[in-house]
């Protein structure tokens, strides 16, 4: 059978039959027990298929979304713009300007406009297949049952064949890494995020360059992370953390968790990142003034959870994985359970990690950041030897090239 199952025409390949065919690679066994007998899957093909009403895939999100105005309307016009062929329209910026947040954001305003809405992590060749492959899962479990890559065509067949969809490609790394798919696409919407501020204008309408937040949407994110928990908590001085973290969401997010959790004020916090001139700080390849930034609320971070040194043990870990659905049974005997369990618990007050169930995401950001030794990683490579720990493994073979 063909791994593809459909010709260069578009049309099914007659070597590759849908309906009735037994699929999978136990439709030969004849076996006795009952447990053992796989119910040959019946896969319709894609082009007939319906979408379930209201199917979605999109990541959690932060209850907290201020601004944006401009840019969301912005997208939908581009969006919205009709050219008989998939419109595709690129948000770029630098790392934790919120250009994720505000797709998701956009998407899940838009989501009842669509047949269906998909969100895919499209960081690397292999996560987009994937991406389309749980698509077709999505929208017909019985695909489950074949090779993952005829899983992915199964997707990338139901978009072909259908309109009204909206995809989202998260974190692309450029505009090529699109191609192919984009070029299989006829007609739908195509959202995508990307680091990557040039060659947008080849294959999206109108991209759009995210900045960072203005300062009064900076300020109002900070107050509602103070004033969560504590309506009465104190504010003064907002502005000029904010301004001191260039405005940056990420930044103000974790900025305002440590405050909060602490009882810290903005005159304290500033105070401590004093302690650590982004001067301090070389420029890297992840991003200059937002990797300064983002390495100086950390540091400070550091410190307060220098009483749990094992949260900073378990981000050193986690940075090295990609960024998403960690399994925390990764952590299995890390070190002593309950310990485990109340560093990560620091670790997500203060806005380090975020937790869904039994999987942990770590911002990527926050990742490069963790990985990058800082002078004062230096310091006490010098005078400990503690050196397993802040080397970077070059050699652990799971990270796909970020
Ligand atoms: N408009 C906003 N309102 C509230 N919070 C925001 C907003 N934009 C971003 N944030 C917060 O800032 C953090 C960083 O945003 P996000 O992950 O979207 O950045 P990004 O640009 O996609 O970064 P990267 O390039 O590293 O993927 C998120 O945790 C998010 O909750
Ligand atoms: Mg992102």
């Amino acid at each position: 059978m063909p791994s593809n199952p459909y010709g260069s025409d578009g049309k099914p390949s007659p070597a590759y039959e849908f309906r009735g065919v037994q699929v999978g690679n136990h439709n030969v066994q004849h076996n006795t027990y009952a447990q053992h007998v796989h119910v040959p899957a019946v896969v319709t093909p894609m082009e007939k298929l319906d979408a379930p009403a209201g199917l979605i895939n999109l990541p959690e999100r932060s209850a907290l979304f201020v601004g944006r105005g401009g840019d969301l309307r912005r997208l939908r016009d581009a969006l919205a713009a009709s050219s008989g062929s998939v419109v595709v329209t690129a948000v770029h910026g630098l790392g934790g300007v919120g250009k994720s947040t505000l797709a998701a954001h956009y998407a899940e305003t838009h989501r009842a406009g669509h047949s269906l809405v998909w969100w895919i992590t499209a960081d690397a060749p292999t996560s987009i297949e994937s991406g389309l492959a749980c698509l077709a899962v999505a929208l017909q479990p019985a695909v489950g049952t074949l090779p993952l890559e005829q899983q992915t065509e199964h997707g990338l067949r139901w978009l072909a064949t259908h309109g009204g969809w909206l995809l989202i490609l998260d974190n692309l790394p450029g505009p090529n890494d699109a191609a192919t798919l984009l070029a299989r696409l006829p007609g739908g919407q195509v959202l995508i995020t990307s680091r990557r501020t040039t060659g947008w204008h080849d294959i999206a309408t109108t991209p759009l360059s995210l900045d960072v937040l203005e300062p009064g949407q900076a300020h109002e994110l900070l107050t509602r992370i103070l004033t969560r928990h504590d309506p009465a908590a104190v504010t003064d001085g907002a502005d000029a953390v904010c301004a001191e973290l260039g405005h940056l969401p990420l930044a103000i997010e974790q900025a305002g968790a440590f405050m909060a959790e602490t009882g810290t004020s903005a005159g304290e916090y500033l105070d401590l990142l004093g302690r650590y001139p982004a001067a301090m700080y070389g420029e890297t390849a992840e991003g200059g003034d937002t990797h300064r930034t983002m390495a100086r609320i950390w540091r400070v971070t550091l410190d307060r959870l220098a009483d749990t040194p094992l949260a900073g043990k378990v981000l050193r870990m986690l940075a090295w994985y990609a960024p998403d659905d960690i399994p925390t049974a990764l952590l299995n005997g890390f070190d002593d359970e309950l310990a485990v369990i109340k560093a990560l618990g620091r670790l997500a007050a203060y806005a380090m990690i975020t937790r869904a169930g039994e999987v942990i995401s770590v911002h990527r950001l926050v990742q490069a950041v963790t990985r990058t030794p800082t002078p004062m990683t230096f310091t006490a490579l010098r005078s400990t030897s503690h050196t397993r720990a802040t080397t970077p493994p070059a050699r652990w073979p799971w990270r796909s090239g970020r």
